[in-house]
Order: structure tokens, then sequence, then C-alpha cells
């Protein structure tokens, strides 16, 4: 029957992580408004999107979370003094903003480049920050993005899966350019959590 666009059964919260570059806002922009693009600016802030989903003949609603990889240098900008402050300013802010993104997630999609391998070796370190701030529970797929750049593949699918297996991960190749797994990336993740 008719269901208004807002009527829904689950909301689910999933956040997008990885080093700056790697493809999380191609991969947001791909799976809520099936657009690409290939001049996508860092992003600033925090921004989110949501999808709804069937699922087992259940609507869910995914909320998902999308900041940026990195943060930006100060001491370009500024003085010895003003960066001291920036710097603990920053701290603060940081990690105030860091549980907010965390809070109330139930899936993620851990996401590094397959043409960059220091992307790839960055994983530990979000995987640590994301279990310091989240529940134990939550659903996590590892994400080698970028699939369709065959010839400049720098880690392989075996070294994925493996790391995956190993730290108890989903794992799926994406490519946010073809519309590869993207569907079936969020799509897993979100039947998991249900
Ligand atoms: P931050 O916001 O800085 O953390 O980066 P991000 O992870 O959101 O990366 P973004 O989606 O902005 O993509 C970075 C660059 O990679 C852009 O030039 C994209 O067009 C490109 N890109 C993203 N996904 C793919 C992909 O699947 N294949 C290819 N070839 N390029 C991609
Ligand atoms: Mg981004």
């Amino acid at each position: 029957g008719y269901r208004a666009e807002d009527d829904y059964d689950y909301l689910f919260k999933v956040v997008l992580i990885g080093d700056s570059g790697v493809g999380k806002s191609n991969l947001l922009s791909r799976f809520t408004k099936n657009e690409f693009n290939l001049e996508s600016k860092s992003t600033i802030g925090v921004e989110f999107a949501t999808r709804t989903l069937n699922v087992d003949g259940k609507v869910i609603k995914a909320q998902i979370w999308d900041t940026a990889g990195q943060e930006r240098d100060p001491q370009i900008l500024l003085s010895k003094t003003e960066c001291f402050y920036f710097l603990v300013l920053k701290k603060f802010l940081y990690r105030a903003i860091t549980s907010a993104y965390y809070r109330g997630a139930v899936g993620a999609l851990l996401v590094y480049d397959v043409t960059r391998h220091a992307t790839f070796e960055n994983v530990d370190r979000w995987l640590k920050e994301l279990r310091n701030h989240t529940d134990p529970n939550i659903v996590v797929m590892l994400v080698g993005n970028k699939s369709d750049l065959r010839h400049l593949v720098a880690v392989s699918t075996e070294d994925g899966k493996s790391y995956a297996e190993r730290e108890s991960l989903y794992f799926m190749e994406t490519s946010a350019l073809e519309a590869t797994n993207v569907e079936n990336a969020f799509a897993e993740v979100l039947t998991q959590i249900y």
C-alpha cells in the first residue's frame, strides 16, 4: 500500500571513515543520489544524507554521516602563539566532534583507496578510533574503493580480504565511479544491522 516518504520501520546511523581522498563522499553520493564527481573537494565539517531501503518487507532508513579524513595543517596560516592556542582548541573540538560523529552509529564503512597503500596502512588507526567510540556490536565493512583503476592497484584483494577476516569485518571492493558494489556494500551493512 501507500507509504508516506517519512514512514519507516527502522532508522540506522552509518558512518563513513577513512583517509582523505579515498572516495567516502562519492560513495555516499553514489548511494543516495546516484551521482559521482571527478573533481570533488575535501569535505568540510560533517555532512549526512539518507536513503531508504527495503529489507524483508521492512523499510529501513539509513542516515549516513560523512566527514573529512584529514585535518588541515594550521602552521602555514598562524603564528607560533596562535598556533599553540589553535592546537589546544582544536584538540578539544576534535574530541567533541569525534564523539558526536560516532554517537549512536550501528554501522560503519571503513574505506581505503586500492591505489594508495598508505590509506590501507591507516585502516588500523581508523579501526582503533572506531572501537574507542562505538558499541562492540557495530557492523563494520572494510571497503577498498577505486577498483576501476585496475592498472594502478597497490593493495591486492587478498590483502584486503585477509585483514578483514583477521579483524572480523565484512569486506568489499567498490568503485564509486563505475557504481560497482556500492549498493551491495551499503545494503550488506544495513541487512546485517537489521
Ligand atoms: P575527504 O572528504 O577529504 O576525506 O575525501 P573523500 O574520502 O570524501 O574523497 P572524495 O569522495 O572527495 O574523492 C576523492 C577523489 O577520488 C575525487 O577526485 C573523486 O572523484 C575520486 N574518486 C572517488 N571514488 C572513486 C572511484 O571509485 N574511482 C575513481 N577512479 N576515482 C574516485
Ligand atoms: Mg569527503
